[in-house]
């Protein structure tokens, strides 16, 4: 069997505007949700002020100044061999408080001047709608996604970015990891349930009706604006993006594997299942019921969703967990607990790294939908120790780059129809979870500290070389 990646396959790296942008509150753009969170770290988390206080660190301020520096960075991406990026688009730099009638133009020339850039070095955008941000007044005047009026907002934000950038822009994902509204801490991130609220995010609670509702207005949402952009731009591609937490069955108990089938079809099927097929799953009802959760669905909501059924499926995939009902000991993971499983390592933050997972997960979700897939994220976060000579010898990153590299390729010869691989962080940002930046994902390191010192300097760490082997061979060097 041909070990090799299909021609034309995308090689690059994934960001997120809040992540990595700073330049928060310059040239017209609004705060963000992001804008209120803290720093925190493993075992604290981060804390959510209503208003910016003087006294507070908010990490995601200055990011690591990409929005100065993105001619440095791509330059540097373009040098690893890059074809596409995937990077979000600020909403609040368009929009500065969401239910704005007109975008604020400076923000939408920032924007060109990146997809220009990035064009001028050959490599393909792909652009996320809203990466675990949206502007911060949505929040306070609507609590988010739990109002219906964030429906009409998003696709004015939406249609106004299409018309702009739809000469420069092919690939489109409506929201990222939209299955973490389902978990804390996810559902801030991703629908802005936290009207109000101030204090340490492990303490903010929603109740399951007020995630699924909002959830349910994304899906509407997601489906009003992919069938705008096939009715309007017929080159445009839009897909999910659904965060997948592999789970296995702890025991061969026939309990746990019920439970997995439960875990995997709330975590991982469901929101693909309704932005693939088009439609609520048939076990849905039953989980509605027996959660108590009454959604409000209005007339024509069903047809959105039906007429919204994406092109192609996106996930991130870090890591799995297992699952049971013996007793198990927990581990953290992206934003979820899991089980620890026995036959793993761990990255410094405790996600379980399963390479092996990685081809099973491509060949599950193929089997379910065959449609063409993209790993969107893949990374790892760890400390990383810079050399008295400036270097950094990532050796554990390249291991976890090529361990995963492989999987994707052994997929790939099962017959899944991959069509890329964009690593989480291939720059140092600000990690989503903790607000810290020594969680490091990138081949590029930033001299930037969580105590908001540093220089902005930008490093190749030993693992830029391994992947830019690996992009010049297309998967066959690694
Ligand atoms: C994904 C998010 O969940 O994981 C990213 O889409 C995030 O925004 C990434 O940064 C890694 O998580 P963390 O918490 O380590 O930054």
């Amino acid at each position: 069997m041909a070990q090799r990646f299909p021609d034309g396959f995308f090689w690059g790296g994934a960001t997120a505007a809040n992540q990595l942008e700073g330049a928060w509150n310059i040239d017209g753009r609004g705060p963000s949700v992001d804008d209120h969170l803290t720093g925190g770290t493993y075992d604290r988390a981060r804390e959510i002020t209503v208003d910016i206080r003087p006294d507070m660190l908010y990490p995601n301020h200055d990011g690591i100044d990409f929005y100065h520096r993105y001619e440095e960075d791509i330059a540097l991406f373009a040098e690893m061999g890059f074809t596409m990026f995937r990077m979000s688009i600020s909403w609040s730099r368009i929009f500065p408080n969401g239910d704005d009638k007109t975008p604020n133009e400076s923000g939408l020339a920032f924007y060109d001047r990146v997809f220009d850039c990035l064009r001028a070095h050959n490599i393909e955008p792909m652009v996320t709608l809203s990466h675990y941000e949206m502007p911060y007044h949505l929040v306070e005047t609507y609590n988010g996604w739990a109002s219906r009026e964030l429906i009409g907002f998003f696709e004015r934000y939406c249609a106004t970015v299409f018309d702009r950038y739809q000469d420069k822009v092919r690939y489109w994902l409506t929201f990222n990891e939209i299955n973490c509204g389902t978990v804390p801490f996810g559902d801030m991130l991703e629908t802005g349930l936290m009207q109000g609220f101030e204090g340490s995010a492990s303490d903010l609670e929603n109740s399951l009706q007020n995630r699924y509702q909002a959830l349910h207005h994304q899906f509407v949402a997601a489906g009003r604006v992919t069938r705008l952009a096939h009715e309007r731009y017929p080159q445009f591609k839009i897909g999910n993006m659904d965060c997948f937490i592999l789970s296995y069955p702890a025991t061969c108990d026939p309990t746990d594997i019920m439970l997995n089938q439960q875990a995997m079809r709330k975590m991982n099927w469901f929101c693909s299942d309704i932005q693939v097929r088009g439609a609520y799953p048939s076990y849905a009802a039953r989980f509605f019921e027996e959660n108590d959760i009454a959604l409000v669905i209005k007339d024509g909501d069903l047809d959105d969703i039906t007429d919204g059924k994406v092109d192609f499926y996106t996930f991130s995939y870090y890591m799995s967990n297992i699952v049971g009902v013996h007793k198990l000991e927990q581990i953290p993971g992206n934003l979820t607990q899991g089980g620890k499983n026995p036959y793993l390592k761990a990255t410094d933050w405790g996600w379980q790294i399963d390479s092996e997972g990685l081809r099973f997960s491509l060949n599950e979700i193929y089997d379910r939908y065959q449609i063409p897939l993209m790993v969107v994220e893949n990374g790892m976060g760890a400390y990383d120790t810079v050399e008295e000579d400036g270097s950094i010898h990532d050796q554990y990153r390249i291991d976890y780059l090529r361990s995963h590299v492989r999987a994707m390729r052994e997929a790939v010869a099962d017959g899944v129809d991959l069509i890329g691989y964009t690593w989480w962080g291939p720059i140092d940002l600000v990690s989503a979870g903790t607000g810290e930046m020594r969680k490091r994902y990138g081949f590029i390191h930033v001299d930037k500290y969580d105590d908001g010192s540093g220089t902005y300097e930008r490093r190749r760490k030993d693992s830029f070389f391994a992947y830019q082997k690996i992009i010049a061979s297309n998967g066959a060097d690694i």
